[in-house]
C-alpha cells in the first residue's frame, strides 16, 4: 500500500480534528473545580458533593411569594440583620442571590443614594420581581445582574457582599466565590446568612442550613479571613469574612 501522499495526510488529520471537536462538543459540561464529586441527587439536593456536603436545589422563583411572606419579620428580624452589618451612606454593597429583594431595599436604604445595591440573581423572573418592588419603595440606587451559576457578574468592586439563605444552593460554589472575591475590594466583606445547621430546633430541611464549621472550611483557600460570626439572628447566624489582598 502507498503511503499516504503529504496532501491526503493532513485532510486525513482534518477530519480527525473535526470528529474529536465534535465529540467534544457533544460531551456532558464537565465542572471545571476537581472539588466536586457527584452520587445520586437526595430529594432536596443536586447530588453534587462540595467538601463533604451536598448542594441544594436552588429555589424556583414560582415559590417567590415565600420570600414576602408577612411573618418573615418577625421570624427572622431583617431590621436586627442589617444594623449588624453596620453599612455606611456611600458605599457599594452586592446582595447576591437577592431574590425578590427583602433583603435589598433594607441595604439601599442604608447607603442612601450616594451608594449602589447590585441585586444579582439567576433567575430573570425574580429580577422582575425586584424591579418592581424597588419601584414601589422608592429604592432608586438598586441595580439589578442577571448572573450565571459561575459570574455574578459584577461591574465593579463592591464594599460589602451578602448572601441571605443563598450560599448552600450555590451549584458553583468554588468558581462563584472566586469571581466574588476578585469584585470584593480589598479589607470589603463578605457575609453569609445562612439558618443555623448546628441547631436542630432550627425547622428548615438540614441541605438549606450550614454551620459555621463547614462555611469556614469551604472559604480556607480563599483570600478571606474570618472575622467574626453573630448570634443574635433568631435561627440564623452571620458569619463574616473581610478580603485579604488585592482585588482584581
Ligand atoms: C432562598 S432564595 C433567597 C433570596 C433572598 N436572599 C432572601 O433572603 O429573600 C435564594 C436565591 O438565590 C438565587 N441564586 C442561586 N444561585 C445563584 C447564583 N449563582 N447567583 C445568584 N443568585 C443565585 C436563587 O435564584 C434564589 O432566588
Amino acid at each position: 500500500m502507498n503511503p499516504p501522499t503529504p496532501f491526503v495526510r493532513p485532510l486525513r488529520w482534518t477530519a480527525l480534528g473535526l470528529v474529536a471537536w465534535f465529540s467534544v462538543l457533544a460531551l456532558p459540561a464537565q465542572d471545571a473545580s476537581p472539588l466536586y464529586t457527584q452520587r445520586a441527587p437526595s430529594r432536596d439536593g443536586i447530588g453534587k458533593i462540595y467538601y463533604g456536603r451536598e448542594i441544594a436545589h436552588f429555589m424556583s422563583h414560582e415559590g417567590a411569594a415565600w420570600l414576602d411572606r408577612p411573618e418573615r419579620d418577625a421570624e427572622e428580624k431583617p431590621e436586627l440583620m442589617i444594623k449588624g452589618l453596620g453599612l455606611r451612606a456611600g458605599q457599594i454593597v452586592a446582595d447576591i442571590g437577592c431574590g425578590t429583594g427583602y433583603f435589598t431595599w433594607r441595604l439601599a436604604r442604608e447607603v442612601g443614594e450616594r451608594g449602589v445595591v447590585y441585586g444579582v440573581e439567576i433567575q430573570s423572573e425574580m429580577l422582575q420581581l425586584l424591579d418592581t418592588k424597588m419601584r414601589e419603595r422608592g429604592a432608586l440606587n438598586v441595580v439589578g445582574v442577571l448572573g450565571t451559576p459561575q459570574m455574578p457578574n459584577l461591574p465593579e468592586a463592591v464594599d460589602v457582599v451578602l448572601m441571605v439563605d443563598v450560599y448552600h444552593e450555590l451549584s458553583h460554589p468554588a468558581e462563584m466565590m472566586e469571581a466574588i472575591c476578585a469584585r470584593l475590594k480589598t479589607g470589603g466583606r463578605l457575609v453569609f446568612v445562612e439558618y443555623r445547621g448546628e441547631d436542630p430546633s432550627v425547622p428548615i430541611k438540614p441541605l438549606h442550613k450550614m454551620t459555621e464549621a463547614q462555611i469556614k472550611k469551604e472559604m480556607a483557600d480563599l483570600p478571606l479571613e474570618y472575622v467574626e460570626t453573630v448570634h443574635t439572628l433568631p435561627t440564623q447566624h452571620m458569619v463574616v469574612f473581610r478580603r485579604k489582598g488585592r482585588a482584581r
